[in-house]
């Protein structure tokens, strides 16, 4: 489907056209499309086909509840990052039995929350956070399923502050000394050593990365099981990229299936995935209106209501998002920045962005918004954070309220 159709020169979010929900609920504004969200995941589904794998949405790229209900009732398992994250999860109804736990950095309250909420799996990355995890487990007299999340040095040529997979990186175990750690580790009290995981980096293009990422845990999994420690779970992680330019072209999520679907043929492992961005990138716009314009002789700037504590993935990462007229212009087309009022240079949504002219009081749409843009967001300038709504057809309703003056303030006191 087409979530954020043009019709007679109008934007629309399925069946609602967008102005009628910036009239009511004010800009900025970030609007998800359902019926989007529920076929991304559904084209997951298809493209790993078969019963032994389970899909684990990553929280962090849109964390917001209703859109975490939506996906626990398509079926859907979660990643998590945080103790705040299996809150989330937990509250929108999501199953611990189907959530896995990642992070280089997991404290001692959110391994004892997630034990005590029964997760399915800890991805754990250093032999310290497998000795505090041992210790809190026996604590409880349980025992934790472990995966070992290991670092496959696999480039996968994206943006540096994405790229997870290299030596250089923070993340995982080395590849090399994962199997005299997994061996060691084997006999720890409080551990079920079960899976191995890995995950190279956000928005990858190249299907042959991950394959290579897959064929290296692969061949340590053979290697653990040739040893007496057979593995049942294998993590492949997130990471499929989405078309942010127009003319882009990244793989489909059919594709993506059958590439990591050949190289495990013949494996009996189960599989486990984490999509975050392309569940839901396509999904969400952010609606903005344009406050003012201005000339400085040099550059024609576009100020508008959303800024870089709204989306930060143009200042941060140097991100693209498409800008559109919410209603479409005759006008002639500007070269402009699009600038939010924070105090910073930084403070940008585009630069040098071809436009039709735009005008104090125009309605203006951020695709590929869906993904890392709420989440990302701040109060940065005491500005209170923007409204999240969700569009099901005909319907829509608000997920998340604007927040207030009162918000701004909220666990502060004056002496
Ligand atoms: N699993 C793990 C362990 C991860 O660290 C991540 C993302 C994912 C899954 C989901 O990856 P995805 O399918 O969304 O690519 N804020 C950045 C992206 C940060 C990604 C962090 N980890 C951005 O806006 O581009």
């Amino acid at each position: 489907m087409k979530p954020f159709p043009f019709r007679a020169g109008e934007l629309y979010c399925e069946g609602v056209p967008v102005r009628e929900i910036a009239a009511r609920v004010g800009t900025p504004a970030y609007l998800y499309s359902c019926g989007r969200i529920r076929e991304r995941y559904g084209q997951f589904v298809r493209a790993l086909g078969g019963n032994n794998n389970l899909i684990c949405y990553a929280v962090k790229a849109n964390d917001n509840l209703a859109l975490l209900r939506l996906l626990a009732g398509e079926g859907a398992g979660f990643d998590i990052v945080s103790g705040g994250e299996l809150y989330r999860v937990l509250k929108a109804g999501g199953r611990a039995s189907r959530v896995v736990f990642s992070g280089v950095g997991k404290t001692a309250e959110e391994i004892d929350y997630a034990l005590k909420a029964g997760i399915l799996l800890f991805n754990c990355e250093s032999e310290s956070e497998l000795r505090l995890l041992s210790e809190r487990a026996v604590k409880k007299k349980i025992r934790a399923r472990v995966a070992l999340r290991v670092n496959p040095q696999v480039n996968a040529k994206t943006h540096p502050y994405i790229a997870t997979g290299l030596r250089e990186h923070k993340f995982g175990i080395p590849i090399r000394d994962a199997e005299k750690l997994f061996v060691s580790v084997h006999g720890w009290p409080g551990l079920e050593l079960a899976g191995l995981s890995c995950h190279i980096g956000s928005q990858i293009s190249d299907l042959a990365a991950f394959q290579e990422a897959l064929q290296k845990i692969l061949l340590l999994a053979g290697q653990l099981s040739r040893a007496g420690f057979p593995v049942r779970y294998l993590d492949a992680g997130g990471g499929l990229a989405v078309p942010y330019r127009p003319g882009d072209t990244t793989p489909t999520i059919a594709a993506y299936g059958k590439a990591i679907r050949w190289v495990l043929n013949g494996h009996d492992l189960q599989l486990i995935v984490e999509p975050g961005r392309s569940v839901v990138a396509d999904a969400g716009i952010l609606l903005t209106r344009v406050i003012h314009t201005k000339s400085t002789g040099r550059k024609q700037f576009v100020i508008v209501d959303a800024a870089m504590n709204d989306l930060i993935r143009p200042a941060l990462y140097d991100g693209y998002h498409e800008i559109r007229h919410v209603q479409s212009r005759r006008r002639p087309v500007e070269k402009c920045d699009v600038v939010g009022p924070v105090c910073e240079t930084g403070d940008f949504i585009a630069r040098n962005r071809d436009l039709p002219a735009a005008e104090p009081g125009d309605l203006l749409a951020i695709f590929m918004a869906g993904a890392y843009g709420f989440v990302l967001s701040s109060n940065y300038n005491a500005r209170p954070r923007a409204v999240e709504v969700l569009v099901d057809g005909e319907q829509w309703r608000v997920g998340r309220r604007r927040e207030k003056m009162s918000d701004l303030i909220r666990g502060e006191g004056l002496d």
